[in-house]
């Protein structure tokens, strides 16, 4: 399953890291190497570098690093093997044919084809005679042709059967189908999930069709909607409907919907920025997804209880991933779709601009219900209000809403301020306090890379400091190797990558990060590079390596005297002989 070196030297050759990357991030130019937002985890400030020299990134704030081939099988939550056919594809690059044989891919692509075939089946059932109820039921909801072609609309027919024997037509197996969340299972007879039903395909960023929303016509059905279960190729969290139009609009802003009805009523209307989640609500890694395209986010939920109280949710997600979240009053409808029926694209377009900031939202929600003419109220709102300016984490944002607190209480700014500032100071006092406990209780994540880091925190710390001399200066093996066996490195995945260099070292290959990947899993790499990175910061004397492999040793002696009343006679005998040595050689 190797591929030979030279091989992924063309592919990193042929995919710049900088250029990639930009393509799903907004990447900033600093000196000589770039910045972006980690795609990989939330942060409002850039902490991830992607280093051209050596073509590589690495994040600070999630230790996510490596070079192209990793980071693609990161975001694009492919194997190894599919990463590398991915960027050879990408570059025009054919693939070394004996060593590509990745099930996986093959699979992935068959099940997208056959999703495809799906959804050419109920498009043309809608277009047919068959699907006439579908058909009418699209144009009641004011949907042009246009628009349903769009959007690749369909009809499941009435039946148990009907897409099933169609597809075994187009030669796919019963298992691929139920694999691919196309059929339902009852003991051992499998049959059609979505029956009498219009079909929404769910098309991902790159034009796959991933999977399927299905809505009954029926008046009360217990499910109005039924979606794709998930498969190899479709995660509900990781996916927005109608993504692979938003992410080419012009605006700088995504209108974040509930429904599928909601986002292409809007299409229509001409807003091409509108996404909605797949059924369930926002998830960090839909937040994340989002981040990549834009910058802001105008929430246009029904306007429900549950709606509302969603909305909370997706202020604070899009926040944690730097998204910053408006908020759409809906008046007198209940949703983005119904409005517009109502009261038209124009009416839609000035309720948008007149959006408040998630700030807003939330500094309205405070004082609502509380009636600031007199002393208890205006008590009570200070009350909240107080803890609410606190956590804000903006300047001049908080100075801002102190300034409207002062005007509505009627209190100087400077007092509020003042209390404002007390009670960041007791915030940052507290967080201090839940962190110390939580390092005492021992509650402090366990590392899952490197589980036995915990039990041999100095250990750990020698063994990363050899492998990263290793890195730096590989002619060093041989003075490690006189010193020290594998089973001298004490944590499992330390002792692997040890290995793993050592055998690199000896057969005079490179030990270059593409190599890795074939090796390590795309976190495990990431700590790789982090320790190369370490590395860098070291100073590379002689000493400090001698320093490091005496850590090993003192273990070692001491994992060997604990195991002593184990031994068998003769090995102990051989302990004293050694032992005796050594006191020799000393005196
Ligand atoms: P709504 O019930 O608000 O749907 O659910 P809607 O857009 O107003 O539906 P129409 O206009 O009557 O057709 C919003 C979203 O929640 C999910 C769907 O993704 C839907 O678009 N949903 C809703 C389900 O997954 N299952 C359901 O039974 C209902
Ligand atoms: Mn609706």
């Amino acid at each position: 399953m190797r591929l030979p070196d030279e091989f992924l030297d063309a592919i990193r050759m042929s995919n710049d890291i900088v250029s990639v990357m930009s393509s799903y991030v907004n990447t900033k130019r600093t000196g000589r190497d770039y910045v972006c937002s980690c795609p990989f985890h939330s942060e409002k400030t850039p902490s991830c570098h992607i280093y051209s020299e050596s073509q590589s990134f690495y994040c600070f704030g999630c230790g996510a690093g490596g070079d192209v081939i990793t980071f693609i099988r990161l975001i694009e939550r492919l194997d190894y093997l599919e990463s590398v056919k991915f960027l050879a594809q990408r570059a025009g690059l054919s693939m070394p044919e004996d060593s590509y044989n990745d099930s996986g891919a093959n699979k992935r692509v068959r099940l997208l084809e056959m999703n495809r075939e799906a959804a050419r089946y109920f498009r043309d059932v809608l277009l047919s005679p068959e699907g006439k109820e579908g058909m009418d039921y699209l144009i009641g909801r004011q949907l042009t042709p246009n628009t349903i072609r769009k959007y690749g609309l369909g009809f499941a027919p009435e039946g148990w059967h009907n897409l099933q024997y169609y597809l075994r037509q187009k030669g796919y197996t019963d298992d691929e189908m139920e694999e691919g969340a196309l059929l339902a299972r009852n003991n051992n007879s499998r049959y059609d999930k979505f029956r009498r039903r219009v079909m929404f395909p769910i098309i991902d960023r790159r034009g796959n069709v991933i999977a399927f929303g299905g809505r009954t016509l029926e008046k009360d059905a217990p499910a109005k909607y039924l979606n794709s279960d998930e498969t190899l190729v479709f995660q509900k969290r990781d996916n927005l409907f109608s993504l692979n139009f938003a992410k080419n609009t012009k605006e700088k802003c995504f209108i974040l919907c509930e429904g599928y009805m909601d986002v292409i009523a809007l299409n229509q209307a001409g807003f091409d920025n509108a996404v909605a989640t797949l059924g369930t609500a926002i998830t960090p890694s839909q937040a994340n997804l989002m981040k990549r395209y834009v910058s802001e986010a105008v929430i246009s939920y029904d306007s429900d209880s549950a709606g509302q109280k969603a909305t909370v949710k997706a202020i604070n997600l899009l926040g944690e991933a730097g998204v910053l979240a408006r908020v759409l009053k809906i008046p007198d409808a209940k949703d983005p779709d119904e409005y517009i029926k109502k009261f038209g694209a124009e009416s839609f377009r000035q309720l948008l601009s007149a959006t408040e900031t998630a700030l807003d939202y939330e500094y309205g929600k405070l004082k609502s219900g509380i009636d600031l003419s007199v002393p208890s109220g205006k008590s009570e709102f200070l009350k909240k209000a107080i803890p609410f300016l606190a956590e804000i984490r903006s300047d001049t944002e908080r100075t801002v809403y102190t300034s409207e607190t002062a005007r509505l209480s009627g209190e100087q700014s400077s007092v509020i301020a003042a209390l404002v500032k007390d009670k960041m100071k007791y915030n940052r006092y507290s967080d201090r306090r839940a962190e110390e406990k939580k390092l005492i209780s021992g509650a402090v994540k366990r590392d899952p890379i490197n589980p036995d880091a915990a039990a041999f925190p100095a250990e750990e710390k020698a063994e990363r400091g050899i492998i990263a001399f290793l890195f730096h200066s590989p002619d060093r093996l041989s003075g490690v190797e006189a010193k020290l066996s594998d089973e001298d490195f004490p944590t499992e995945f330390n002792r692997r990558l040890y290995i793993f260099i050592k055998n690199r070292i000896k057969s005079g290959e490179s030990l270059d990060i593409s190599a890795i990947g074939g090796e390590f899993s795309a976190e495990e790499v990431g700590r790789i590079i982090g320790i190369c990175r370490q590395g860098d910061m070291l100073p590379y004397s002689v000493g400090r390596l001698e320093e490091y492999i005496g850590v090993l040793l003192k273990h070692k002696e001491a994992k060997n005297s604990k195991s002593a009343a184990e031994m068998t006679d003769e090995e102990l005998l051989q302990r004293v002989e050694e032992m005796k040595k050594k006191r020799q050689s000393k005196g």
